[in-house]
């Protein structure tokens, strides 16, 4: 049996009560889970069906950055049932791996078997523009490779992360325009990197960086889901001390709002096609 489709008994008792506060909402089977992150909460707007606010489902923890939403968002989008995360928790507000990823845990309980994510990202690759949309293929983790895996502790252990990215649903993201494909290099922040960090990496092999979506993604290949990712680019990151520009939060987030449009339109040409 898939874990996407456990029975109330197999998934942990704090997925459990999640469910059983959503079912009590709706009783929408997703196929599709969502996680809009940093200022793509207004495509969850299209969305024809119920909200319910994180604080809502016991076990949901709040989002403490402004333009993360924290809500779930279950219904009907571009044709397919869906559940979305409107706003994620990061582990940069201080909550653990375990806390981060429930929301993923209880959309998989709810049905969903295909998980789509999205972030803010920086540019590492000179190639990669702020505005530009990269699918992910590919991550390296700083956080899982100095002890914090999102799976220490978890029920689901050894979890292969070799083509964790759909190669199918990578294609079908090229299909709808999504062009660019990167590595994905994650990080605990909330600060943002030196420049001798930004070169260190480019130089072990990522194209962006940003400060979530690996451990949802990760729990999410442990739940056996098919996992996509897109990366919208909201700045380009400083690779020397002789570049005086100082990264902002504000600057990435006027960079999204600029990329949700594009955003939703890939999404709205992506959810009919797989
Ligand atoms: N670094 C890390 N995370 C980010 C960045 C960045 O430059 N931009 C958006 N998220």
């Amino acid at each position: 049996m898939s874990p996407a489709t456990k029975t109330s008994a197999t998934n942990p008792p704090e997925t459990i009560r999640a469910l059983d506060a959503v079912r009590a909402k709706t009783d929408v089977t997703p196929d599709i889970a969502l996680i809009l992150g940093s200022g793509l909460s207004d495509v969850a707007d299209a969305i024809d069906g119920v909200r319910i606010d994180y604080a809502d489902i016991p076990g949901l923890v709040p989002s403490t950055v402004h333009s993360h939403k924290g809500q779930m968002a279950i219904g009907t989008l571009h044709g397919r049932k869906v559940v979305a995360q409107v706003g994620r928790v990061h582990g940069y507000e201080g909550y653990s791996a375990a806390e981060t990823t429930r929301p993923v845990r209880l959309m998989a309980a709810l049905g969903a078997k295909t998980l789509i994510v999205t972030n803010a990202a920086g540019g590492l690759n000179p190639d990669f523009k702020p505005g530009d949309l990269v699918a992910i293929a590919d991550h390296i983790s700083l956080p899982n490779l100095t002890g914090f895996d999102p799976l220490r502790g978890a029920e689901e252990r050894f979890v292969s992360m070799n083509g964790a990215y759909d190669p199918a649903l990578l294609k079908a993201l090229f299909k709808v325009g999504v062009s660019q494909r990167g590595v994905y290099c994650h990080v605990m922040g909330p600060s943002f990197e030196t420049p001798a960090e930004v070169r260190m990496l480019r130089a072990m092999g990522g194209d962006m960086v940003g400060m979530s979506t690996v451990p949802e993604v990760m729990v999410a290949r442990a739940l056996k889901m098919r996992v996509c990712a897109v990366s919208g680019i909201s700045n380009a990151c400083v690779h020397s001390l002789d570049d005086p520009h100082v990264t902002t939060a504000d600057e990435a987030w006027d960079a999204m709002a600029k990329i949700a449009p594009k955003m939703a339109a890939v999404l709205e040409r992506l959810l009919p096609a797989i």
